[in-house]
Order: C-alpha cells, then sequence, then structure tokens
C-alpha cells in the first residue's frame, strides 16, 4: 500500500437480520456493540473506547427516536463523543469513513463504529420512508427504490441484452447466487436456496423486478472495533487493517446523472481507493458489492473494472454457469477470480439500510481471518485484500474501504 493504513479492525459483532420484531433500535445497537467489545481476543475495557461513530439512515421515522447517542451512552456506560451518520444505505460506512479519518488523523487511538436500522416497524409505509433518498421529483412521480432500479434494469436490458434471454438470466442468476452462499450463514435473513425459475415466477414488483430481483426489508445492527494500527497487536494478534477509504458522490435523482447505466460514484470511490491500497483489482480476492437490487451488482463489476461496460451480464452468467454446485461461486475474467457476496449480500444476509456498510466489514473480518466456519470461502493461499462497496440511493454516494491481512 501507498501510506499508512487508516485503522486496524480488532473485534466484530452483530445481531441476526430479519423480523426482529421484539427489538428496538437501541437495544440492537448495544447487543452489537457488547458483541464487538467481547470479540476483541486480548480483552478490551469500554472504557478504552473514546469514542463512537453511528450510521442509521431514519430512525426518527420508524421510531420516533432521537439522540440515539445518549440511548448508547445510557446502555454502554459510556459519556464519549458518539456522531451519528445518515447517507440513507450506506449510513454505517459513512460512520466508518469518518472514524477512520478520526483514528489516522492521530485524535483517537481506539474506536467503536456501528450501523443499525429498524424497518419492520414500519411495515407498509418503509417503501415510502425510503424515498427519502431520492429526488422529490422521483417521488412525486410514483417512484420507490424498486420503481429505480427497475428503470436502470430495463435500461440495460434494452442497451446490451437486447433480444437475448441470457441477460435475463444472468441479473436472475445473481440473486440465486446470493441466496446459495447465504444458507450457510446463521445471520442471513434468507437461509433457502433459490432457482431462476423461482425467480422469473416471484411476484411482479416493478417491471422488469421481481420480488426474488430486491433486497429485502430488514432489522439489524451490526458494530466494528477499531484502534491505531500501532497498537493492534495490544489487543489481538490477527488484526485486519483498513487501507483504503474512499467516499465518492453525484446527483441524488437519476434523471440529472450523465448515464443511467453506471453509478459515477463507484467509479470513482474504487478507483481512489485502489490507488490508494496500492494495488490492481487483480489482488482483491473478495468483495462486498451493494446488491440492493440484483442489477446494482453487475453495475459493480462493471463500474468497478472488473467487467467493461455492458459486458457484465456475460462475465456473470459464464462464471455462474461454471461454478454451479461449488460451496462459493466466484466471478472470473482475464487473469482474476473474485468472490462477491459470500455471505448472501444485501439480497440474502438482508439490508437493514444503515447496518449493511459495516455489515460487509463484518464479513470481511470473519472470513480473512478464517472465522467464518461453515461459510469459510476458500482461497488459494490467503484472502489478501477485500473490497467493500456500499452505496446510498441510487447512487448518490458510495463509500468504498479495501481491507488487508497485512501491511
Ligand atoms: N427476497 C426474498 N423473499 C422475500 C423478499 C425478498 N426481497 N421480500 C419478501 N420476501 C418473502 C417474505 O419472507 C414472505 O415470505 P413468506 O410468505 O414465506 O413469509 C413473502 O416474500 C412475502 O413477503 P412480503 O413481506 O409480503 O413482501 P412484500 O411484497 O411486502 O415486499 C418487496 C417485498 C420486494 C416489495 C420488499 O422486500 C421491498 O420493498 N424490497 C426493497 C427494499 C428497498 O428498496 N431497500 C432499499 C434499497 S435502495
Amino acid at each position: 500500500m501507498t501510506g499508512k493504513p487508516y485503522a486496524a479492525i480488532i473485534g466484530v459483532g452483530r445481531t441476526r437480520f430479519g423480523e426482529l420484531w421484539y427489538e428496538n433500535p437501541e437495544s440492537m445497537v448495544v447487543k452489537a456493540g457488547l458483541d464487538a467489545l467481547e470479540s476483541v481476543d486480548k480483552g478490551l475495557h469500554r472504557a478504552d473506547i473514546q469514542a463512537c461513530y453511528f450510521g442509521s439512515f431514519m430512525y426518527q421515522v420508524t421510531n420516533k427516536l432521537g439522540l440515539v447517542p445518549g440511548y448508547i451512552s445510557r446502555e454502554l456506560g459510556l459519556n464519549v463523543p458518539m456522531t451519528q451518520t445518515e447517507a440513507a444505505c450506506a449510513s454505517s460506512s459513512s460512520a466508518l469513513h469518518n472514524a477512520c479519518l478520526a483514528i489516522k488523523s492521530g485524535v483517537y487511538d481506539v474506536v467503536l463504529v456501528g450501523g443499525f436500522e429498524k424497518m419492520t416497524d414500519r411495515y407498509g409505509k418503509i417503501v415510502d420512508d425510503l424515498m427519502f433518498a431520492a429526488d422529490p421529483h422521483e417521488f412525486d412521480s410514483g417512484f420507490t427504490f424498486s420503481g429505480l432500479y427497475a428503470t436502470i434494469m430495463a435500461r440495460y436490458m434494452y442497451e446490451f441484452g437486447r433480444n437475448n434471454e441470457k441477460c435475463r438470466i444472468a441479473l436472475a442468476q445473481i440473486a440465486v447466487k446470493n441466496h446459495h452462499h447465504a444458507v450457510k450463514n446463521p445471520y442471513a435473513q434468507f437461509r433457502n436456496e433459490i432457482t431462476i425459475e423461482d425467480v422469473f415466477k416471484s411476484t411482479l414488483i416493478a417491471d422488469p423486478i421481481r420480488l426474488l430481483h430486491c433486497s429485502p426489508v430488514s432489522d439489524g445492527a451490526v458494530a466494528v472495533v477499531l484502534c491505531k494500527p500501532e497498537i493492534a497487536r495490544k489487543y489481538t494478534d490477527d488484526p485486519i487493517y483498513i487501507v483504503a477509504s474512499q467516499q465518492a458522490t453525484d446527483h441524488v435523482s437519476l434523471f440529472s446523472r450523465v448515464s443511467t447505466l453506471e453509478i459515477r460514484a463507484t467509479k470513482l470511490a474504487v478507483s481512489k481507493a485502489l490507488k490508494e491500497a496500492g494495488i490492481t483489482l487483480k489482488d482483491v480476492n473478495m468483495a462486498e458489492a451493494h446488491d440492493c437490487f440484483t442489477i446494482e451488482e453487475c453495475l459493480f463489476m462493471e463500474d468497478s473494472g472488473f467487467y467493461n461496460k455492458g459486458e457484465g451480464w456475460k462475465g456473470i452468467q459464464e462464471s455462474i454457469d461454471s461454478f454451479v454446485g461449488s460451496k462459493h461461486i466466484p466471478y472470473v475474467g482475464d487473469g482474476w477470480e473474485v468472490f462477491v457476496n459470500v455471505g448472501g449480500g444485501l439480497k440474502a444476509d438482508g439490508h437493514p439500510v444503515g447496518a449493511t456498510g459495516v455489515r460487509q466489514i463484518y464479513e470481511c473480518f470473519k472470513q480473512m481471518r478464517y472465522e467464518a466456519n461453515e461459510n469459510q470461502v476458500s482461497v488459494e493461499g490467503d484472502i489478501r485484500y477485500a473490497l467493500c462497496h456500499n452505496i446510498g440511493g441510487s447512487g448518490g454516494i458510495a463509500n468504498v474501504h479495501i481491507l488487508a491481512r497485512e501491511v
């Protein structure tokens, strides 16, 4: 890598994702936070935590709750600075980005970073609520997020897969793969295998998007403990380092973007992150991609540069067809192989929006330390680099973090 790492990850914790009717936002985030603190190998006192960074999109709306830092202060017994970040589905990766900057700047040595969302309490209304992260013109025209991504998917299929059934199949295969990856993930919302036929038979949500192309409505919380890289070995013999933390932004409205077929914020954040880490895509062994709808995983594979624009679906289809039956199904290309969304991604692990960014870090940390138990991915050699990609809305913001096993 080119510079000093931002931070070391020394502990992680999470709740199960799904319909957690008996939890509230504060209880979930405290559970994940305590789990993360307790997971630190050589022990960590709560008093060592110098600040907390949390991401959540809409707890004010879903649970009529404000000032969550005050609840977390009470539950954790801490009176340290606590910052809460809202960036729609990228809320907790934005919190993480801020925490990385704080540690790298030397302000703090040890911080707790979390993300949470409690969506099911608003069932029926949540789809409208999510539109806070879209342009009001889009909301007033009747769009939902499924509708916005359906616009992207329809345009993609028109431009690149016209009259080609294989393109339609590839965009369904992504859901099949991610459900398959979640079967052995004990925290995942959906642990059932699905078939391409199931996707095409599922309820039409916003043409061409069907229910099984979508991430679900979920509750859940995740937390990670970060420290200054120089002191990491005081807490664990196996720290994982954050060697890139990059953010890029773009228009909130789909209609005013240069193109509906690429997420410019993804392109910018990925290229800056790779440069910062001093690696190329060929070095990346695993990635957590923001698959809120399957088309978005396909766009990620193109916008990050794994496949050329318009050819992602072909690479995806060929890879999934070649590795069908494997425990984890990689995407392959010219001289590279990358496992994407090995715990099921947003599609099957679940998508409590404010928790997703840190959940991606949780997954990579566990996999890189060979602690994923039954769901451990098998890579030739170590998982040296993992890339986490988390976007907000339909692409108004993208955060990309690169984790490394060694620096
Ligand atoms: N994937 C797989 N199964 C799903 C699912 C999903 N995304 N969403 C719901 N289900 C299952 C439910 O578990 C339920 O199964 P059961 O009958 O065995 O209990 C069944 O499908 C019906 O569930 P229900 O809750 O009635 O579905 P719904 O029609 O109200 O909601 C969606 C389905 C797709 C509309 C909803 O999940 C959704 O809006 N997803 C997108 C969320 C979003 O926009 N997030 C932000 C992204 S930017």
